[in-house]
């Protein structure tokens, strides 16, 4: 031991034997895709195959792609991922197989305040409480609702005019984010927020923040799973507590004032969700029971989550764009116009048929899909086209890498809404293209959204043009967290018409 003279036998063979357990810990799970001849990057000890071509999540999916076809083995961190956009096997494992192998997403338990919303839950228990949600999203709902939103999208085109006269250059998100929050604030609980008079609202800054996990929590479960059950009994949670906080006190306040208030017939989501308690009949079977008070507080928070930032951001990229594409927006600008002759109201009926809007709006969310990966976690092993997916592995669907699949998509870089022309849509499998999902799990508010969005922009469109400024970012940096979007605000400027 001459040349290491400072421990003892015992305190080497302790470090040895810790080294050993280190290096063993790190690498554990990283050899059962090679086992079962996936091909997929190399995999580092602890850190995975995470940002291995590209810091940015789901440009690395891109590049992985490219690389390695369309199934892949991937490790987030320690934890198996089998990447999957195979069209047929996408259509098994979203649809065929969804009640069967593939029903849940991955739970990670740090789910704070909202354990129970619809996007999280399992098994029976979404199904009961999606039965339920279904009934707000029907179309004649909807219908129903579109008379707040276009409130709420006058408002927008209202406070543009100043920005337009000025010759602001606008961060665009600091229009659409609040337009997005004052919908979905007043559908789900018939409260004008007005946030677009007011975009440092504390509204905007909390619904931001659900969607941001905490990164040192996610590395930290993510190297040390067995820990979960303590840090949940902790109150960890990945949604940041006081904005989780912060809406739970709006929905209990809005419920309390409707308790008082009962002759009070609203039909928003909130109303919904209360109506659903008393129609379901104490007898009734487990099933079909209504939603709990604390389910309905869950659910009412989750849909702004869900809903602001991902309608605000297709909002964002869509304006984008059209500055960057000119032509196209001359195009919707003629559409519109013959749609709607001299800028008249716009109705829901004609809004839903426009068709070259309805392609400009496809080809953005083929390019930017908000959710640039879906999941899904194998509930047994199963064997999809000749591929054995074993119990609890977790399918990962890169839908930005989907959607710039070259073979799917040719010269999927380019902007092209003739993609999703009449003619050509009906050669689409709808397994390339899934910016809301597929199958029963989709998601629930995608005709929601989509009005939503179409509304706000034939109402901006019939006053005003985006165009690009010296400020606006080509090409854009994108964001390595949180949903597909840009690292830095998106530049524009707005030209009355
Ligand atoms: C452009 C806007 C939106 C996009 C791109 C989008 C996209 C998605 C995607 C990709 C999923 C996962 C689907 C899957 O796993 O197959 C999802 C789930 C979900 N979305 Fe959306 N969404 C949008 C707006 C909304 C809005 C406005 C709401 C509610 C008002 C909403 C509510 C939900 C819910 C509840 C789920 C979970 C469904 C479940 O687990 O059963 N989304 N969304």
């Amino acid at each position: 031991m001459g040349y290491f003279p400072f421990f003892s036998l015992e305190t080497w063979i302790l470090l040895i034997t810790f080294v050993c357990i280190f290096v063993m810990y790190g690498k554990w799970t990283h050899g059962i895709f090679e086992k079962l001849g996936i091909p997929g990057p190399k995999p580092v000890m602890y850190l995975g195959t995470v940002g291995r071509h590209n810091k940015v999540y789901y440009i690395d999916d891109n590049e992985c792609a490219k690389k390695y076809g369309r199934v892949w083995g991937m490790y987030e961190l320690r934890r198996p991922m089998l990447a999957v956009i195979d069209p047929d096997m996408l259509k098994t494992i979203l649809v065929k197989e969804c009640f069967t192998y593939f029903t849940n997403r991955r739970n990670f338990y740090l789910n704070g305040e909202l354990y129970d919303a619809v996007s999280l839950v399992e098994d029976d228990h979404w199904r009961r409480v999606r039965n339920i949600l279904t009934t707000s999203f029907t179309s004649g709902r909807i219908k129903d609702m579109f008379s707040i939103m276009k409130h709420n999208s006058r408002k927008l085109t209202t406070c543009l005019q100043s920005k337009a006269d000025n010759n602001e250059v606008i961060n665009i998100k600091d229009v659409f984010g609040p337009y997005s929050m004052d919908v979905m604030a007043s559908c789900a609980f018939s409260v004008d927020m007005d946030t677009i008079n007011n975009p440092s609202s504390a509204l905007i800054t909390h619904g931001s923040k659900l969607l941001r996990f905490s990164t040192s929590l996610f590395i930290f479960q993510g190297f040390f799973p067995f820990f979960l059950p303590l840090l949940e009994l902790l109150g960890a949670s990945f949604f940041p507590k006081a904005s989780t906080n912060f809406f739970k006190t709006i929905v209990e306040k809005i419920r309390a004032e409707r308790n008082e208030s009962s002759h009070q017939k609203l039909g928003d989501f909130l109303q919904n969700m209360i109506d659903s308690q008393s129609t379901s009949e104490p007898k009734k079977e487990k099933q079909n029971k209504g939603l709990t008070d604390h389910e309905i507080i869950s659910q009412a928070i989750m849909f702004v989550f869900a809903g602001y930032e991902t309608s605000a951001t297709t909002l964002v990229f869509v304006a984008y764009s059209l500055a960057r594409n000119p032509e196209v927006m001359e195009r919707l600008h003629e559409e519109i116009d013959s749609t709607f002759p001299n800028k008249g109201p716009v109705q829901y009926e004609a809004l839903m048929q426009m068709e070259y809007l309805d392609s400009v709006v496809n080809e953005c969310l083929r390019l930017y899909p908000p959710i640039g990966r879906l999941e899904r976690k194998a509930k047994e092993t199963v064997k999809i086209n000749g591929i054995t997916i074993p119990k609890d592995m977790l399918v990962m669907i890169p839908i930005y890498a989907l959607h710039r699949d070259p073979e799917l998509w040719p010269e999927p870089e380019e902007f092209r809404p003739d993609r999703f022309s009449k003619q050509n849509k009906q050669n689409i499998n709808q397994y390339t293209y899934l910016p809301f999902g597929a199958g029963p799990r989709n998601c629930l508010g995608m005709r929601f959204a989509l009005v939503t969005v179409k509304l706000a922009l034939v109402e901006v469109l019939q006053n005003y043009s985006f165009s690009v400024c010296e400020e606006t970012e080509i090409p854009l940096t994108m964001d390595p967290e949180g949903l597909v979007g840009p690292l830095k605000p998106i530049k524009l400027k707005v030209v009355t018409r």
